[in-house]
């Protein structure tokens, strides 16, 4: 992740899931000095515990922590007029609103800007029938992502699977 930021030059970054901060202080030491990353996540509890870390890396001042629904924080940096002003979001939240966080990210994005998605294979689940809501979600994602012509995209089998969408 921080080779990709380095690799885009990135400045303004997105992150969609939290959690304990650490994917986070990844990007923001790979972040310029004036870099910025904007953390959305509901749980204060969880990202409580990454925020002593990003102090004592001392990157805390590159990243905006945001506690609402990521799609409410997007939402109002799209309606604030950022579109087009960001070069990297992660999106690693929870897996059905993950084509919401898509269209926003996208809209949020310059041409050329990159969008990385977690758990795309879902321990493998995506390839049998859906049983359950996450997994109907990104099975369907990655059938739109495969298609959609508004980004070049290459689905990574590292993990649990890493989609990369570069914004045409
Ligand atoms: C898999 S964890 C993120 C892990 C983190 N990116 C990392 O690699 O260190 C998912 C996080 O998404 C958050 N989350 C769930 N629903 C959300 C929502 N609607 N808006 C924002 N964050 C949400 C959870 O609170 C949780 O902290």
């Amino acid at each position: 992740m921080a080779l990709l930021v380095r690799l885009l030059g990135a400045r303004r970054t997105i992150e969609i899931g939290v959690f304990t901060g650490y994917s986070a202080l990844t990007v923001a030491l790979a972040l310029p000095e004036d870099g910025h990353l904007l953390a959305c996540d509901i749980n204060d509890e969880y990202t409580r515990i990454g925020r002593p870390y990003w102090e004592a890396a001392g990157v805390a001042h590159k990243i905006e922590l945001q506690l609402a629904p990521a799609r409410v924080t997007l939402d109002a940096r799209l309606a604030a007029g950022n579109a087009g002003q960001y070069d990297f979001a992660f999106i690693d939240a929870d897996k059905t609103g993950y084509d919401a966080y898509y269209e926003r990210c996208l809209a949020l994005l310059r041409p050329g800007g990159l969008i990385a998605f977690d758990n795309v294979l879902w321990g493998g689940s995506v390839a049998r029938p859906a049983k359950d809501a996450d997994t109907a979600a990104l099975h369907a994602l990655n059938a739109k992502l495969h298609l959609d012509q508004r980004i070049d995209m290459a689905l990574v089998p590292i993990g649990d699977g890493l989609t990369l969408a570069r914004k045409r």
